[in-house]
């Protein structure tokens, strides 16, 4: 039976790397820090949570780090700062 509500949208993904090279200088800890009350506000209080943050051992792009990648767009984001944040979960996570 189909129903008349449109599909909802897929789940997002934010995998930030905090492997040996991303975390130099605690810089993928903080992104992570600065990440958690972005999502918490995303995702209200609601059951199933539209946007999920997950710790990656190593994104395989070491030299490029602290990396970002937001599933399912396969979004990659290098060299990301604190003060990219914003802007990244502005583009690619909040619905529009
Ligand atoms: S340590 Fe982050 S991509 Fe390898």
């Amino acid at each position: 039976m189909a129903s008349d509500q449109p599909p909802k949208p897929a789940r997002r993904r934010i995998v930030v790397c905090r492997g040996q090279f991303c975390n130099m200088d605690r810089r993928a800890d903080n992104l992570l820090r600065r990440l958690e009350p972005l999502v918490d506000e995303i995702n209200g209080d609601v059951y199933l949570k539209p946007v999920k943050l997950e710790i990656a051992n190593c994104l395989s792009m070491c030299g490029a780090g602290p990396n970002i990648v937001i599933y399912p767009a396969d979004a990659v984001f290098n060299h990301v700062t604190e003060a990219m944040l914003e802007n990244i979960i502005g583009e690619h996570v909040r619905e529009k």
